[in-house]
């Protein structure tokens, strides 16, 4: 059999898995055999790939495997596990910047004069060069080295069109004229123009809307490759990439219903606009109501219904174990256990699905932010174990806090709210939290792990 045609039907086959394995990651039964099935999938391509005919030389190959794969290998063993958002962030980088050196050593060594291919290199180096600095920034934010807060400066509007303008007539050039500018002038000046609109693009982005960044960042990863799959005809690249670029797409609509935003307003918002001097709202609203974990217990005890609301921090405490722990001494106490899980919670998508999924947390005690919400005058006690932004009043009693709008777990309705926090500090918004000075919250305050801890030594006596 022709080769081709053997690596096309493995391509199919590849493809195929790629798809049921995405299927499957929809549910947390399957997810599992799902990623192994896409990475089997994933397995295939790369070794048929491996035996075509078109491979130049393997020590290229081999060598950028193993420099690779020590990097990788260091990344994933050495990362803390509160760290994980921001390896993702890179790695969706690492994706973006691949695309871009396959697009520019294609256009370096083929004709100028076929407009669809240098199309093709065109999207791959734009986008691969936008979602390799906007991802860095991306990083930046999560690791908090660079700062959450939007970076608005005078005029960007006006810098902005400039740049989308000189990157349009680039395009133009590159595609359909040549000649404007130098074929080496073009690409570099295409590939500075994207690492340009990459960090212009992410850094007016306020904290509280990054998860929305996250997704499209990711969605643009594979538009790249996408691109790429084009640039050297290869069929495989076209369904890997088109398949994270739509999977992509879709999780910016979940996470921007999350924070019930349009993407042109998370996106365009920060875009020019006048900086709100509500980010910084701290001013005193009271006093809070400290509570020791011993008083804590004594509730929980007598509490027939308690809703968990687990936030970034117990992902800092590592604190998923104690929670479930605890979860079930309640539940031998006879109280009913759910777990409210909102979807920016953490800093990336389904992080605190993750947690629990790690602890054992059975999926039927999830319980969606939208069924709780309208039942939480019910509920005996809400622990709140290092959430902030995502219990926050504002959102829906302040209209002048940049999560105005946004659907919080609105645990303030519940009888008795269990905040635990090491401090008063702010949540990745960076915004005060109301909840802390009603007078049904108590504060736990301490590290989340040794709280709950604490809690469950209490219920075992
Ligand atoms: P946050 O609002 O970020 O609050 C986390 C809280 O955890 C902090 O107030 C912190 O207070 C506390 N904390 C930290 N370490 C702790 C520890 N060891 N023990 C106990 N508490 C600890 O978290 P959230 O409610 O999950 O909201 C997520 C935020 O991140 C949202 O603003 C969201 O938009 C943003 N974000 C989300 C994503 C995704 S995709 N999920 C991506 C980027 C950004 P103390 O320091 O006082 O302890």
């Amino acid at each position: 059999m022709d080769i081709s045609i053997l690596v096309n039907l493995t391509y199919i086959a590849a493809s195929i898995l790629f798809i049921v394995g995405l299927k499957m990651l929809g549910s947390p039964d399957t997810a599992r055999q799902g990623n192994l099935l896409s990475a089997s999938g994933m397995l295939l391509a790369v070794v048929i790939t491996l035996l075509d005919q078109n491979i130049i030389d393997y020590r290229f190959i081999a060598g950028a495997l193993l420099a690779g794969g020590i990097v990788g290998y260091f990344a994933a063993t050495k990362v803390q596990m509160t760290s994980m958002p921001e390896m993702v962030a890179i790695f969706n980088g690492f994706g973006g910047i691949a695309s871009l050196l396959v697009g520019s050593a294609e256009y370096v060594v083929s004709p100028l004069n076929n407009p669809a291919l240098m199309g093709a290199i065109y999207l791959t180096v734009l986008i691969g060069g936008l979602t390799f600095t906007g991802s860095l920034i991306a990083y930046g934010k999560l690791s908090e080295v660079i700062s959450g807060k939007p970076f608005l400066y005078k005029g960007q509007q006006f810098v902005n069109g400039l740049l989308l303008l000189t990157i349009l007539l680039v395009g133009v050039n590159m595609i359909f004229v040549q000649g404007m500018i130098s074929p080496n002038e073009t690409l570099i000046l295409l590939i500075s123009l994207a690492f340009i609109l990459g960090i212009l693009f992410v850094i007016p982005i306020g904290g509280a809307d990054m998860p929305v960044v996250i997704a499209l960042l990711n969605s643009f990863s594979g538009l790249a490759a996408c691109a790429a799959g084009f640039v050297i005809t290869n069929n495989v690249l076209i369904v890997a990439g088109a398949l994270v670029g739509a999977s992509g797409l879709i999780l910016t609509n979940i996470m921007c219903k999350a924070m019930n935003r349009s993407l042109a307003n998370v996106l365009f918002s920060g875009f020019g606009a006048v900086s709100d001097s509500d980010t910084e709202r701290s001013e005193e609203q009271g006093e809070v109501s400290p509570i020791s974990a011993q008083d804590a217990y004594l509730i929980l005890e007598a509490a027939s219904s308690v809703l968990i609301v687990p936030g970034y921090g117990m992902a800092v405490a590592q604190a998923q174990h104690a929670v479930r722990e605890l979860g079930e001494l309640l539940e031998a106490n006879g109280a009913e256990v759910k777990y409210a899980i909102h979807p920016v919670a953490g800093r990336m998508p389904g992080h605190m699905n993750v947690l629990l999924a790690e602890a054992n947390v059975s999926y039927d005690v999830l319980v969606e932010p939208e069924d709780v919400n309208p039942i939480m005058e019910t509920v005996d006690v809400c622990m709140v174990i290092g959430a902030n932004d995502v219990v926050n009043p504002d959102a829906k009693e302040n209209e002048g806090s940049p999560i105005y709008g946004m659907p919080i777990i609105e645990v303030d309705n519940s009888k008795t709210v269990f905040v635990l926090k090491r401090s008063m500090a702010s949540g990745f918004a960076g915004i005060q939290n109301p909840l802390f000075f009603k007078s049904n919250t108590r504060m736990l305050f301490g590290d989340a792990k040794e709280t709950v801890s604490t809690l469950v030594s209490e219920f075992k006596g």
